[in-house]
């Protein structure tokens, strides 16, 4: 069966950044540029894109597109030996427990949505009215199993159309939506009185307050909003034809996600200062703070639908590339129909997330290091899998194959002699050396922190 390939390079760049743009531009970013020194972290995580994020996923896409396979069949065609089968199908496994939690998560903001549109949410007038409803819905067992299975249907509805009708024509038309929402919502955070003051908390570099940890933050966040480490791009770049310069689209997409990431940062805070709140991040700034923030601001219901319409569009994008590495898998190596490779994973990934839909409630009890299970998978993943896999996919690029690493011109796209050995010179080192002995030491400091 011919190989499906995307319908133009523009089809692969929506999709990339569609992939990229997710819940941890929109939810975690801010927090983490909030808790970790404004502009000192934003320096720290743009200086770890180029330093490991570019390279590993300019890799991802150039495995793919070379072997033209699932991440199981790249590592297996292209892998020195026997070994890297095995290791292929690490991120395979990734993407499968990644599209399970990340479904349950994005069911809540799916809900939300729904609550905005019934206009719940223009009833929450105080931080403890927003507190209340959010331990009412989470603490729902089925209210979480609902919005966990719409979002999983959902997503699985897009698989089916196909990688062009569905997945490129998706994120063609939801991306261009997604920035003309956040821009909406940066427009208003800056028209108001607290935009200078949010900007000074958001951008003024406070290096003091920049940790260890903080860094390490800075490089996970890098992988996670990427979708490097977990096959996406493996798979996502094995439908990219020949002959593209991949590794200044890998550029654009990288930049284009910080860009959003801190538009997001900008919109969340600078609504976030008009009401005197504090500043504390994650979920609860997400469905507590801003509701009650934006309640107190003309149209605010209006931005609400507009804020979680935003925010499930990013999720929807992001979900689908989490998912297509499986579908890839199951059709390329199991010789599956595509029909019942979407349907068979939009089911594994909605019942393997069942705990986690019910980690707030029913599974409420269920812990470890005082966190529950949402939450563990969550680090597990971002923690354990996903450095494994974007060690594994750098190490195959640049030391494990049968043919020796060469990166030409038009991998690089670049034009004169003087430019490809620069970025040639750049990309090898990250691969090669630089690359990996980074992974390797945030691995470890995740595992024995
Ligand atoms: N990049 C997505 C985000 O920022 C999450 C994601 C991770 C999607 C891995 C696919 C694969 O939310």
């Amino acid at each position: 069966m011919k190989r499906e390939s995307w319908a133009s390079r523009s089809g692969f760049i929506f999709a990339a950044i569609g992939s990229a743009v997710g819940l941890a531009n929109i939810v975690r970013f801010p927090h983490l540029v909030g808790q970790h020194g404004g502009a000192a972290f934003v320096l720290v995580y743009i200086a770890s894109l180029f330093v490991v994020g570019i390279p590993v996923f300019f890799s991802e896409v150039l495995l793919g597109r070379r072997a033209r396979s699932n991440p199981y069949g790249t590592f297996k065609k292209l892998g020195r030996s026997k070994l890297w089968s095995s290791a292929g199908k690490l991120p395979v496994f990734t993407a499968f427990f990644v599209s399970a939690f990340y479904c349950a998560l994005a069911g809540w903001i799916l809900g939300y949505l729904g609550e905005a549109l019934v206009g719940t949410l223009g009833d929450l007038h105080s931080t403890e009215a927003a507190a209340a409803l959010f331990a009412q819905r989470s603490g729902s067992a089925t209210w979480c199993l609902v919005w966990h299975g719409t979002f999983a249907l959902g997503c699985t509805g897009v698989l089916l159309l196909g990688l062009r009708n569905g997945i490129e024509r998706g994120c063609k038309w939801m991306l261009p939506l997604m920035v003309i929402l956040l821009l909406a919502l940066v427009v208003r955070g800056l028209t108001l009185p607290s935009a200078l003051p949010a900007l000074e908390y958001l951008f003024a570099p406070k290096w003091e307050e920049l940790t260890a940890a903080g860094v390490l933050m800075a490089l996970g966040q890098s992988f996670f909003t990427l979708s490097i480490g977990q096959g996406t791009m493996i798979t996502y770049g094995s439908y990219l034809k020949k002959g593209e310069s991949l590794f200044k689209t890998c550029v654009t997409v990288a930049l284009a996600d910080t860009l959003i990431s801190l538009l997001a940062a900008i919109g969340v805070y600078t609504v976030v200062f008009s009401s005197g709140h504090s500043p504390e991040g994650g979920l609860g700034l997400i469905f507590q703070t801003i509701p009650v923030v934006l309640n107190s601001l003309p149209f605010g219901w209006l931005i609400a639908i507009i804020f979680f319409v935003l925010v499930t569009l990013a999720a929807v994008t992001s979900e689908i590339s989490a998912m297509e590495p499986v579908v890839a898998y199951l059709v390329d190596e199991w010789k599956w129909s595509r029909r019942k490779a979407v349907l068979a994973t939009g089911a594994g990934i909605f019942a393997v997330g069942v705990p986690c839909a019910l980690s707030t409630n029913l599974l409420g009890q269920v812990s470890a290091w005082g966190q529950n299970i949402l939450e563990l998978s969550d680090a597990f993943a971002t923690g354990l899998l996903i450095p494994i896999g974007a060690l594994l996919g750098i190490l195959l690029l640049g030391w494990g194959q049968r043919r020796k690493l060469q990166l030409d011109a038009t991998d690089l796209g670049t034009r004169t002699a003087t430019q490809t050995r620069i970025v040639r010179g750049y990309l090898m080192t990250a691969i090669r050396y630089v690359g990996p002995a980074i992974i390797v030491v945030i691995f470890l400091t995740n595992v024995l922190m």
